[in-house]
């Protein structure tokens, strides 16, 4: 084989409960991630060694080195099988960096699969997925799509039904947000009034039955109301300027607005195709991105 390509989903939690702080350093959490049709496409090909080039949106910011978590993910798989990881990854990034969108992590969930086929692997997808887990808690996500219950650290995943398509505008900040400093800041603020932030002394975090019903029943008027985001007043504590943002959306005619996992891109809920193209235009030009979900996972182009 010459050159895969894998294209790969964007995602949305549309419920984010974030339990306390583990022992391990990761926080307990019930989520429900919801991939959105925002995609990354990995070009995999044979090279001498590891190589990684990127283009597209906001690749500045995007380490080209073997920190690139999409370099872990072929180091890994190789290593697994005892395999050379000699190839050259090329990422087409259309997620955007560090905005709470899973793009790192699609990257690495890509990386695996577009390995797995050109090194003619033929892993086993639950090998696959357990590599992923290892790699980061969003990147099972990334390889399965759809819609999904996360529990553990993130990584558990229980597939969810969708019954109907929603409609989306991600609204992309200038600048990321890291994920260990929002974590962070949900500690500091639950610790400042007067609670505890210890996975020992909070109550495990559970799924929203509602929030799966409207899901299930592909009720945007239903989602609307279920909706929640345990990191949202962290992010916007860091980023005050995503108040604003999110008031703006919700002006311009969104059922619901909210934080994408940890920030800072924010995501608004439509009712139809041609309200999220109306609310995108509000935004100034290129900032926001009208995007359908469910999505599917990683898929062999
Ligand atoms: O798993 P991942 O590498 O994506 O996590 C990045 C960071 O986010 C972790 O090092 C941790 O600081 C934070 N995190 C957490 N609890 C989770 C997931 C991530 O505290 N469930």
């Amino acid at each position: 084989m010459t050159a895969v390509t894998v294209r790969v989903p964007a995602k949305v939690n549309v419920q984010l409960s974030v339990g306390g702080r583990r022992p391990d350093g990761f926080h307990d959490l019930a989520t429900v991630f919801l991939a959105v049709g925002l995609y990354d496409q990995v070009t995999a090909t044979p090279a001498d060694g590891l190589r990684i080039t990127a283009a597209g949106r906001d690749v500045a910011g995007i380490p080209l080195d073997a920190t690139n978590l999409a370099a872990r993910a072929a180091v890994a798989l190789a290593k697994r099988y005892g395999v050379e990881p000699d190839v050259h990854l090329h990422i087409d990034k259309d997620i955007p960096v560090a905005g709470g969108m899973a793009g790192g992590s699609a990257d690495a969930a890509g990386a695996l699969v577009a390995c797995d086929a050109l090194w003619g692997l033929g892993a086993p997808r639950n090998e696959l997925i357990a590599l992923c887990a290892e790699l980061g808690s969003d990147v099972p996500f990334s390889l399965v799509g759809g819609a999904a219950l996360g529990t553990g650290r993130g990584e558990i995943l229980t597939p969810l039904e969708v019954g109907g398509e929603f409609h989306w505008v991600f609204a992309v900040a200038e600048g990321g947000l890291s994920t260990p400093d929002v974590y962070r800041e949900c500690d500091r603020l639950r610790r400042a009034g007067g609670g505890s932030d210890l996975a020992a002394n909070l109550p495990a975090p559970a799924a929203d039955p509602a929030l799966v019903a409207a899901l299930r029943e592909g009720s945007a008027v239903a989602l609307r109301a279920a909706l929640s985001n345990d990191l949202q007043a962290a992010s916007v504590g860091l980023r005050p300027a995503l108040a604003g943002t999110l008031a703006a959306g919700l002006g311009a005619g969104a059922l619901a607005a909210l934080v994408s996992g940890s920030g800072p891109t924010c995501a608004f809920l439509l009712p139809s195709a041609a309200g999220a193209a109306a609310l995108a235009a509000t935004f100034p030009p290129g900032s926001a991105h009208p995007a359908v979900s469910p999505a599917p996972g990683a898929t062999l182009l």
